[in-house]
């Protein structure tokens, strides 16, 4: 288990992220796409608690992550519902489906030697949320993490003709990942820059429900750009 990425209080909040802002909205037979699956139980939790009639595909590179989550997928008989491919979205043939979903790898470091590689973001963190907002989905639930250039997540679904429909913040210690002495220091100089936003130990986890543009719904990036600043 130590290779599969671990925060039950993250997983969990995405999850209800997915119940709250997806799955309740489906539609019959809806397709869906999920970037970085883990050990799956984010997307199996909400299928157990919500009636859902469309098919998930997930997408993880970690083999052993894949394994776990497509064995307890198996468990609770939910196959023909959610199955999880060892692979990259970005290097698939991107499967078409209304809403793409992910908590995306947002660690910031220097480069990728972390604890768990696969979770580095890039430089300022927000280069795999980034490029999953120009993937051309029409809704993207996806985690936004306040210590990840927040502000260049927000401009760039703005410039991809997303607008912000719904949010919702989590308060979150910094975990095992984001307080590696490596990592930490980082994020510490990332602050002065203005592109980390953090108070103490302590930063702001988003689960936002991107939308392609429709002229008469209210855009709630501004308020979400003050909040995720705002520490
Ligand atoms: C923050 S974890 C989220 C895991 C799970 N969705 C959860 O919330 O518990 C991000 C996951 O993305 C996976 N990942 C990173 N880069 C990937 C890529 N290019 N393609 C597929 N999965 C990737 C990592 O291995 C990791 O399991």
């Amino acid at each position: 288990m130590k290779d599969i990425f671990f925060c039950p209080e993250e997983s969990n909040f995405y999850s209800n992220c997915v119940q709250n802002f997806v799955l309740r909205d489906c539609r019959d037979s809806e397709s869906i796409v999920e970037f970085g699956s883990g050990d799956g139980s984010p997307i199996i939790n909400s299928l157990l608690k919500n009636k859902f009639d469309g098919f998930i595909q997930g997408f993880e590179l970690n083999a052993s992550a894949c394994k776990a989550a497509n064995l307890t997928i198996d468990e609770y008989n939910l196959a023909h519902k959610y199955i999880i491919h060892n692979s990259c979205l970005f290097q698939s043939s991107k499967p078409q489906a209304r809403y793409l979903l992910a908590n995306p790898p947002y660690i910031p470091a220097p480069d990728s030697d972390i604890y768990m590689p696969l979770l580095f973001g890039g430089i300022d963190g927000a280069t795999v949320t980034n490029e999953l907002l120009s993937l051309n989905y029409e809704n993207v639930l996806i985690l936004v993490s306040s210590f990840s250039n927040p502000q260049s997540t927000i401009n760039q679904a703005k410039e991809n003709d997303y607008f912000v429909e719904s949010f919702m913040v989590l308060p979150l210690k910094f975990g095992y990942y984001s307080s590696e002495p490596k990592v930490k220091k980082y994020i510490e100089s990332l602050r002065l820059k203005k592109i980390a936003y953090y108070s103490g130990d302590y930063y702001f986890l988003a689960g936002v429900l991107f939308k392609k543009s429709q002229k008469s719904t209210v855009d709630l990036s501004s308020e979400l750009a003050q909040i995720m600043t705002s520490l």
